[in-house]
């Protein structure tokens, strides 16, 4: 039999016979010709089957396949660029067919579904080509940050899921019952990484984390995958000088390794070519006040409403949309306001209203991607912040153990895969970013 090739490598064997093991994805039948898309997980090709060709049987077999069934085929790849397919440009002149399994009535079909049905369905929906290319796109970005940080001398060290304390707010907590103490659910793994410093200089973790969130936005999911990179002697400026290396580096390596799979999408490709370093980068005040503008400019009252902002608190989803539009790449915002943050972060000096923190904000209104900031360097200002914070000073004596023994200015931040994939591939939601996701009202499949 002829040799077994993926779709995504078809150019390669044009005038070649192949053998193709897939899906059937789609079909248009025309008397005697019938076009198949069939997809294997690389890619999508259309195969035609010619009466004439083939014979009866394999005709039958061919007309016989119902949406989704599994087949194999054997048949020449010629070039043709009228042909349909991801990559599009050749066909498979089928030569002969077998079914592998005829498929039952498939959920899913051409027409339009709701999403609730799609998400019920997500273990199939996957299938379908949009969903199929966010998940590649979102596979190349986590290779790239493990690319990015590996060749730039981070050291890989993961953190505990299941920790004794929160980590970033206690307001969004998982709970869980370890043995007869409760736990929780990592939120970040921060705190973890900023012991690994002292010993690695360097470091970074990556995996899932939990937030309780109880909100239902288009940006929050329960589990998400963060990245966080925490490095010894850095400041705020040198966070941004990574951060910006390293966000355009994801960018540019999903641009050169995905374009079919942002073809499918049908995303604007040159909004991403732009993000390159540096990005432009503000205070939180100056964003108050360009918002304030915003707010002046618009004659629209519901949202003269939605941006309303007193100085201090954080900015919602419509401040951040809103104030990305006047970008035309990521943009930093820094020294937001310290009781809006998290307990660890530096005050600023001579003005500890406002502390040492970095947001990075994604264009075309999709918002903060990464949040980061120096650390509080000194023990009893940070005990005191402990103690503010309305938790047990007892469970964080390690952590305040890092500002005896050596402490060092340092910083670090944490990036959200499924907030920067949702991003790059254009999707309305973060749902669509992740395989399966967790959400406040979705635990199926
Ligand atoms: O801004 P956050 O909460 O920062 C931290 O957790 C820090 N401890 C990180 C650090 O400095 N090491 O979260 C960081 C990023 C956000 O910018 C966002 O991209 C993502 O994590 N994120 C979420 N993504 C999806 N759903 C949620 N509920 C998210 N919460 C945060
Ligand atoms: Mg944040």
């Amino acid at each position: 039999m002829a040799q077994t090739i993926q779709i995504a490598d078809i150019a390669r064997y044009d005038g070649q016979e192949v053998t193709l093991q897939g899906w059937l994805y789609n079909r248009t039948d025309k008397g005697k010709l019938q076009f198949l898309l069939v997809r294997d997980g690389t890619g999508i090709a259309q195969c035609v089957v010619f009466q004439k060709e083939v014979g009866e049987a394999v005709f039958e077999a061919a007309q016989a396949l119902t949406q989704e069934s599994s087949l194999r085929l054997v048949g020449t790849v010629r070039q043709d660029s009228r042909a349909p397919g991801v990559p599009g440009g050749y066909e498979v002149g089928v030569s002969a067919l077998e079914a592998i399994q005829i498929a039952e009535p498939y959920p899913i079909t051409p027409k339009e579904h709701g999403t609730e049905f799609l998400m019920d369905h997500r273990h199939l929906w996957i299938r379908s080509s949009k969903q199929w290319a966010a998940l590649r796109v979102r596979a190349v970005v986590i290779r790239a940050i493990r690319d990015w940080l590996d060749d730039h001398g981070y050291v890989n060290l993961d953190n505990p899921i299941i920790t004794p304390t929160a980590g970033e707010n206690t307001t969004s907590l998982f709970e869980m019952t370890y043995f007869d103490e409760p736990a929780y659910l990592a939120q970040t793994g921060q705190l973890y990484n900023e012991a690994n410093i002292m010993a690695f200089g360097k470091v970074y973790c990556f995996g899932p984390t939990f937030r309780a969130e109880k909100s239902k936005t288009r940006r929050h999911l329960t589990e998400f995958w963060m990245v966080e990179p925490e490095m010894a002697f850095f400041s705020l400026e040198d966070l941004m000088d990574m951060e910006e290396q390293f966000v355009s580096y994801l960018v540019q390596t999903a641009l050169e390794r995905c374009s079919e799979e942002l073809k499918v999408l049908e995303r604007d490709t040159s909004a991403l070519e732009r993000v390159q370093p540096p990005f432009p980068r503000i205070t939180y005040d100056e964003a108050v006040e360009r918002l304030a503008a915003i707010r002046d400019q618009t004659d629209d009252p519901e949202q003269k409403e939605l941006l309303a902002l007193e100085w201090g608190s954080d900015f919602g989803s419509p401040h951040e949309t809103e104030l990305t539009r006047q970008f035309d790449r990521p943009v930093f915002v820094y020294h937001y306001p310290t009781a809006a943050k998290a307990f660890y972060m530096t005050p600023v000096e001579g003005r500890p209203e406002v502390c040492r923190s970095v947001d990075l904000l994604a264009p075309e209104g999709y918002g903060e991607i990464t949040g980061g900031s120096e650390r509080i360097p000194d023990a009893a200002l940070l005990e005191q912040r402990i103690a503010e914070y309305g938790v047990n000073p007892e469970d964080y004596k390690w952590y305040v153990d890092l500002r005896r023994y050596g402490s060092v200015p340092h910083a670090g931040f944490g990036l959200g895969v499924e907030r920067t994939v949702s991003w790059i591939c254009g999707l309305q939601h973060l749902r669509e970013a992740i395989p399966y996701p967790r959400m406040l009202n979705r635990l199926y499949p």
